[in-house]
């Protein structure tokens, strides 16, 4: 990724950080404010999920706030604005079906391909890319087989696109008619279909979305949390379980929490 997205990102991180510790440390035991699922079209959010403007920002994960825009929520935490859409969220399997909304630079508005590694630009969320995903290689800036080009054609680009085999030792060598000197980005998409030609399928493919996948351990926490009666937040960067009074919820009878032995010399 360009230094300077990294850059931003990670400023954005910090001053979000920033702002949610300042917030904490203003009302250090409870809090009012109700995290109840929000809707934006037909999904659900909730826990660790939050919608911005409509839940206060500690209902969820910093990186995972969404805004809705005409009933499409997106990503907040992006490099360009509304390039990550959400399709759906599934709580149950801890993931969600994203599909990067983006123009190739000097296509005008009619072709979706990104210019970026789909990957990098996730990299700072605690999201992982599942493997039940394909990976869609595109490629420009080199001469490719006219059978290997989009059609229809990004603008007047010419670019190829392939997908990328992948065993569990990693991907396995690009195509021989791929030029070395080819520039490059890949994106995720779900399965292909038996037969499928990337080439003449590839706006359908990137606007399907492809699958991604969060940490297990944050839900596990945050069911434990329901059963109590409780709702979970994200505060200074770990789960807190909150309970209609506004305050942290007891832990559950004969199971008194367990804090690390301190050793007295
Ligand atoms: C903290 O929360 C309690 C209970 O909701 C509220 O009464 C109090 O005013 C809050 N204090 C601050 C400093 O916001
Ligand atoms: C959304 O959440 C509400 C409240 O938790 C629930 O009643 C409803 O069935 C959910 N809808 C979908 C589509 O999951
Ligand atoms: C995308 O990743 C590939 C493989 O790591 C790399 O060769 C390529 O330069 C990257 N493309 C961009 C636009 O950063
Ligand atoms: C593609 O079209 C743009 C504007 O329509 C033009 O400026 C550019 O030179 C064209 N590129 C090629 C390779 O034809
Ligand atoms: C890439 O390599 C091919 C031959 O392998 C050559 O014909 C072409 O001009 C090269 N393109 C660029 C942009 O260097
Ligand atoms: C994500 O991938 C990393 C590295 O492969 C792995 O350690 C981690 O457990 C994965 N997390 C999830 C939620 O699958």
């Amino acid at each position: 990724m360009h230094p300077a997205v990294l850059l931003l990102l990670r400023l954005s991180s910090l001053l979000h950080a920033l702002r949610s510790a300042a917030a904490f440390a203003s009302n250090e035991t409870a809090s009012t404010a109700s995290c109840a699922p929000a809707r934006c079209g037909n999904l659900n959010i909730s826990y660790p999920f939050t919608l911005g403007g409509v839940q206060p920002q500690e209902c969820g994960f910093p990186a995972f706030e969404l805004a809705c825009d005409a009933d499409r929520a997106y990503l907040t935490k992006s490099f360009r604005e509304r390039l990550y859409r959400v399709y759906s969220i599934s709580y149950d399997t801890n993931s969600l079906v994203v599909a990067v909304e983006t123009v190739f630079p000097g296509a005008g508005m009619s072709c979706g391909v990104p210019d970026f590694n789909v990957s990098s630009g996730l990299a700072l969320y605690p999201l992982n890319i599942s493997n039940t995903n394909n990976n869609l290689v595109l490629l420009y800036n080199c001469e490719i087989p006219p059978e290997k080009q989009l059609f229809p054609p990004c603008a007047n680009h010419t670019i190829g696109a392939y997908v990328s085999e992948t065993t569990p030792e990693g991907e396995v060598n690009p195509p021989q008619w791929v030029q070395k000197n080819c520039s490059s980005v890949s994106v995720p998409v779900r399965a292909l279909q038996e037969g499928q030609d990337p080439a003449r399928n590839y706006m359908g493919l990137i606007t399907q979305g492809f699958l991604l996948e969060w940490p297990a351990k944050e839900s596990r926490g945050c069911d434990a949390c329901r059963v109590r009666g409780g709702e979970c937040r994200f505060v200074q960067f770990s789960l807190r379980c909150i309970c209609p009074d506004g305050r942290p919820c007891p832990t559950p009878r004969g199971k008194q929490r367990v804090f690390p032995r301190v050793a007295l010399t």
